[in-house]
């Protein structure tokens, strides 16, 4: 299996123990408990290194089989999978840092994360530095002594805004600290943060990895020592463990995530292109465009730029409306990842007020990708001349 593709991997690994009926697709195991034999511990404090089929908030054989997809296509040791990104994030968090601990964290990101350590931080006892980690210098300039973890998000959500994992990972690791990256935006077909020096990749699975927009889930990727103290602490005695119909729905997604992949940039590419040529847009961020500040990271740290494009436009608010009337193939709907092209207004303001709390250079830095609010899109997997036709129309 090691010396197997990206494509070979995301089509076969986990599903090997599943041929009792002559099925050439793995069951959804949609079961609670398991007749494991007398043997086995009533508590999961027994547990030993691999246990069997107990009970299915520790382990069900449709999430481990997604798990070893999810550990092979990022090059990981092991993969512990949860209910949704943010529980994954969130587990990972509890079980990486004690009161005491201090975290240094991009202040950019998927927006539910900051809004997390806002309210968790000081209640976990945890001092959280927020940086700007497309500048690791102030990585750098943050760490401490008692720096357990640096979390950081590549293409950042939402105005695309990249971090340099290979600098900070040297730094976390001079500084005694662990590297975790949400990797949910390029997925493991853009970037493998593991191969590039972080402990730790996360994602959100609902976005590209399932790719249909018809289920949740997250996973965190790593050494199999730390993922299985998450599994543990968090996910069999706090209890956010995936449901088998996810893992078989994002396992079935998975599988052509590669071929995916490919037609998102594609389309994504046309797409951003055309907006960069049209009078109507004011700024298009798209790290596969040459335009993009960081388009010399994006090209060393991204083998595929993805399909998350923003874009700003005169009075946007209007705009916004305008494209949810005028629409026909693109949906105005939150999340990304789909093979549905997504497009939703992030006005800058809101944002700041809400969850990123930035000041002076660091809010300068922002508006500098996203002005006063970016429409960001997510581009699908639908034909690029197709979507150019819908933004044409709907731009007005
Ligand atoms: C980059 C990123 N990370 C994490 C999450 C949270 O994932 P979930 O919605 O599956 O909880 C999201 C959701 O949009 C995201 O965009």
């Amino acid at each position: 299996m090691d010396d197997w593709k990206t494509q070979t991997k995301a089509v076969h690994v986990g599903e090997r123990d599943f041929e009792a009926a002559g099925a050439t697709v793995p069951p959804i195991y949609q079961a609670a408990s398991y007749a494991a034999g007398t043997e086995q511990p009533f508590s999961a404090e027994d547990l030993g290194e691999k246990p069997p089929f107990t009970y299915s908030r520790w382990n069900n054989p449709t999430v481990v089989m997604l798990e070893e997809k999810l550990a092979a296509m990022d090059g990981g040791e092991a993969a512990v999978c949860f209910a949704s990104g943010m529980a994954a994030i969130t587990g990972m968090f509890f079980q990486m840092l004690q009161p005491g601990d201090h975290l240094v964290c991009t202040n950019v990101c998927y927006p539910g994360v900051l809004e997390f350590l806002h309210d968790f931080g000081p209640r976990i006892g945890v001092d959280v530095t927020r940086v700007d980690a497309s500048h690791p210098e102030e990585v750098a300039a943050a760490i401490r002594p008692e720096t357990r973890l640096v979390f950081i998000e590549t293409p950042a959500n939402p105005i695309l805004r990249l971090a340099d994992i290979t600098a900070i990972a040297e730094i976390a690791h001079q500084g005694g600290a662990l590297l975790a990256v949400d990797n949910t935006f390029g997925s493991p077909i853009a970037t493998r943060p593991l191969s590039l020096g972080a402990d730790l990749t996360v994602y959100s699975l609902t976005k590209y990895h399932g790719g249909h927009g018809d289920a949740l889930g997250g996973v965190v990727i790593g050494q199999a020592a730390v993922v299985e103290s998450i599994r543990r602490a968090i996910s069999i005695h706090l209890g956010p463990s995936m449901a088998p119909m996810n893992a078989w729905l994002i396992s079935r997604g998975l599988a052509t995530l590669p071929l995916r992949m490919e037609a998102h940039q594609r389309a994504a590419m046309t797409a951003a292109s055309f907006l960069e040529n049209d009078s109507r847009v004011k700024q298009v961020t798209y790290p596969g465009l040459p335009s993009h500040p960081q388009h010399e990271l994006a090209r060393r740290q991204m083998d595929n730029f993805s399909g998350m494009i923003t874009f700003r436009v005169d009075d946007p608010r209007e705009m916004a409306r305008q494209f949810d009337d005028r629409f026909q193939i693109i949906h105005y709907a939150v999340s990304l990842g789909h093979h549905k092209t997504l497009c939703y207004y992030v006005d800058t303001a809101d944002m700041n007020r809400t969850t990123f709390h930035l000041e002076g250079e660091h809010l300068d830095r922002y508006k500098a990708f996203a002005g006063d609010g970016v429409f960001r899109l997510s581009v699908g997997i639908e034909d690029g001349e197709d979507l150019i036709r819908d933004l044409d129309q709907a731009l007005g």
